[in-house]
């Protein structure tokens, strides 16, 4: 499915259909590997929680009384409810909707209504809230897995650390806070948003009227995206571990934050990072962690697949704790404005996602090619590879990865 030759790399358009082939890539991936769950300021407390999905199966992450972070599957040990139905909150306790059984955050089971008549020696100990066999986050990101013999996080992150670690640096020493997120979902499969977070092919043709529409309102928007069609400077990187990369090699931010504010924020970059650690936190990047998570300079995007062919969208807008206002209400619109649900990004590309899986359903063609700049990426002996912005180098690194979990 994954033909990785000299001059060609293609995929097969198999992969991206039907509900055989969703359900090996969630045993193969999503259940094996580390999934992004939650941001930890979105659990910053005690009885903190919130639900989101590993795969199609609902999970429930919270922080417990004693602040340790906890994920269960969100399904009554009872007879499989739905424990938890809100998308986030705080609680001492989850009761099942169904027959009252409670569980502590953690998934401890608390108490079941008439215990009397359950039989002697019925075991209560393995009724708590099936819990993941790993957690653990980076740089506040949690991540969990089904897989107990995962590899460690860190390891699992490889390259992607390095990206982690500039974005973190944009908070000038403070921290991330999550916003509430944006929804959206499309007909379509969950890769071709993955795909696409990293595509510095596409802007110059999918994203022009809404380039033009900008510019035409907006003198400041001029030099924030593409000046050419396809762009040359800036890079791309892929790396053996899955994740990927596009940078622009220049800051994007729009104007609108008093200049005077601005140099504050920049002038404490420079005291803590140096001129150029600066600069390279300035830098526009985003980046994906293998398979579903993208790390933008102004949110968070979740990637949810649903079934073979829906997927859901969440972005959260990330405001930096203790920054200006000004800071922060320019990075929420930047987060709304380009990549949020009526942001002048999104509907483009899933309108494009939508109409690829309408022609991959119907099938009548077998390939899809990724093999811009396949021969001119620089190889580094730590398996980082790097073309220019407008290459698909992260998307074949996607693909190998993809390629080696689907293959044992
Ligand atoms: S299914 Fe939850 S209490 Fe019965
Ligand atoms: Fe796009």
């Amino acid at each position: 499915m994954v033909d990785d030759q000299v001059s060609e790399f293609r995929v097969s358009t198999a992969a991206y259909r039907g509900e055989a082939m969703f359900e090996k890539e969630l045993e193969n991936i999503f259940y094996r590997t580390w999934i992004y769950l939650a941001h930890e300021s979105e659990i910053a407390n005690p009885g903190d929680f919130k639900s989101t999905q590993i795969g199609t199966r609902p999970v429930i992450v919270s922080r417990g009384r004693d602040g340790q972070i906890h994920a269960v599957l969100n399904a009554c040990t009872h007879r499989g409810a739905t424990i938890c139905r809100e998308e986030k909150g705080t609680t001492r306790a989850f009761v099942c909707p169904y027959h009252g059984w409670s569980f502590r955050p953690s998934g401890e089971l608390i108490g079941i209504p008439d215990e009397a008549r359950y039989p002697g020696g019925f075991n209560k100990a393995d009724k708590n809230l099936k819990p993941l066999a790993r957690v653990a986050s980076y740089g506040g990101l949690i991540f969990g897995s089904f897989n107990a013999d995962v590899e460690d996080l860190e390891t699992f992150l490889g390259g992607a650390k390095q990206h982690i670690d500039i974005w973190l640096q944009r908070t000038a020493g403070s921290s991330y806070r999550v916003t509430t997120s944006h929804k959206y979902g499309y007909d379509g499969n969950w890769k071709f948003q993955s795909e696409n977070v990293y595509d510095g092919y596409h802007p110059g043709f999918v994203h022009r009227s809404a380039f033009a529409t900008v510019r035409k309102f907006e003198g400041s928007f001029e030099n924030r995206e593409l000046n050419a069609a396809v762009r040359q400077q800036g890079f791309t990187r892929g790396y053996p571990e899955g994740h990927g990369t596009l940078e622009a090699g220049a800051p994007l931010e729009s104007g609108g934050i008093d200049p005077a504010i601005r140099e504050a924020y920049e002038a404490k970059l420079k005291e803590l990072y140096g001129e150029q650690g600066a600069a390279e936190t300035l830098t526009n990047r985003q980046f994906l962690i293998f398979p579903n998570l993208v790390i933008f300079d102004f949110n968070i995007r979740v990637v949810q697949p649903i079934t073979h062919d829906k997927t859901e969208v969440y972005s959260y807008p990330l405001m930096i704790t203790g920054a200006h206002d000004d800071i922060n209400s320019n990075r929420m619109l930047d987060a709304q404005t380009r990549v949020g649900t009526a942001g002048i990004l999104s509907a483009d590309d899933i309108d494009v996602f939508a109409g690829g899986q309408n022609a991959l359903r119907a099938g009548g063609f077998d390939w899809i090619t990724l093999s811009r700049g396949l021969d001119k990426e620089e190889v580094k002996a730590c398996g980082e590879r790097v073309g220019v912005y407008s290459d698909e180098v992260p998307q074949r690194a996607f693909w190998r990865k993809w390629k080696s979990l689907l293959s044992n």
